[in-house]
């Protein structure tokens, strides 16, 4: 990018393959560390895919059991892999108020929780352990990769990513401006809600997180752009990324004539997964043609 020193932090690179895998991690560590879970414990969670892969590999490499809550927005991908890998998936198929699914995800894993014995809700939504993740694990490597940062963009579903990282980074380069990125139809910096397809960035309730997080400016992206935006880091930046790292992307593109201060801003945005769950839709043209 012309006018700006830019850096992608490639969080595909983490062992199941999204920024997921750190929330995932940092939360069944902390939940054994305070006897929360034990060996009985059955683990439920609402996701659209990538917490849901990461908690599903993690719970069976320390032999828990995991019954993951999905929707139709989940890519055939991770269907797949969590049908293949979890004894039990929970799809739920109907939309909520909002014309999204995340309510009726979250009653179903309060009907589960009230069933199942010894059911343990992860909740990524309010749990701080996430961004306590983001904060010792993400943002530490940040700050140690950079002598300085003038701006991050960062995607935001459950704000735990963001929560975590801006606190870090406020504390280490006071100067920075954290930008949220977020997806027309989402309602987390109060837009209308609309229905939205790509999964990720963006959510049909506030996250109980946002409070946490320290932001200095807002962009929203609508998902076509997004689309487009995938396929620029893919064509010209040889990046095959997801969605929402797509999303930022396009962010910081509308954000850069607004960037002041320094001649050439260092600027990071977050790639939080890799493309491949995305061929049938962000990068299939007939898909996205059919977005409003
Ligand atoms: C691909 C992708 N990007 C971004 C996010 C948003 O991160 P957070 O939930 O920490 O706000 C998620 C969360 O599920 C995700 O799966």
């Amino acid at each position: 990018m012309e006018g700006m020193n830019l850096f992608a932090k490639l969080e595909y690179v983490n062992p199941v393959g999204s920024i997921k895998d750190r929330a995932a991690y940092w939360i069944l560590k902390r939940a054994a560390e305070r006897g929360e879970i034990c060996d009985e414990t059955t683990v439920i969670e609402s996701s659209s895919g990538n917490f849901a892969a990461a908690l599903a590999t993690f719970t069976r490499l320390v032999g828990l059991r995991f019954i993951p809550v999905i929707d139709p927005n989940i890519s055939g991908t991770y269907e797949s892999f969590l049908r293949r890998i979890c004894s039990t998936v929970v799809k739920v198929e109907e939309r909520d108020d909002t014309g999204g699914f995340l309510k009726t995800r979250l009653q179903m894993v309060q009907q589960l929780c009230a069933t199942i014995p010894n059911a343990y809700w992860t909740n990524q939504y309010e749990n701080r352990d996430a961004m306590e993740a983001h904060y010792e694990l993400t943002a530490s490597e940040i700050c140690a990769g950079f002598d300085s940062l003038d701006y991050a963009f960062i995607g935001v579903g459950t704000a735990g990513t963001i929560a975590g990282v801006s606190r870090r980074l406020k504390e280490h380069y006071p100067n920075i401006r954290i930008i949220a990125v977020d997806t027309e139809g989402s309602v987390i910096f109060g837009g209308a809600p609309r229905k939205r397809h790509i999964p990720g960035v963006g959510s049909s309730i506030v996250p109980p997180l946002l409070s946490h997080a320290r932001i200095d400016d807002v962009v929203l992206i609508p998902e076509r752009e997004t689309a487009k935006a995938c396929r620029e880091l893919l064509t010209t930046h040889g990046l095959f990324v997801g969605g929402s790292s797509g999303t930022s992307f396009a962010a910081l593109k509308r954000y850069a004539p607004k960037m002041t201060g320094s001649r050439h801003p260092t600027v990071l945005f977050l790639c939080p997964d890799r493309g491949t769950p995305y061929l049938d839709t962000v990068f299939d043209d007939t898909w996205v043609t059919r977005l409003e």
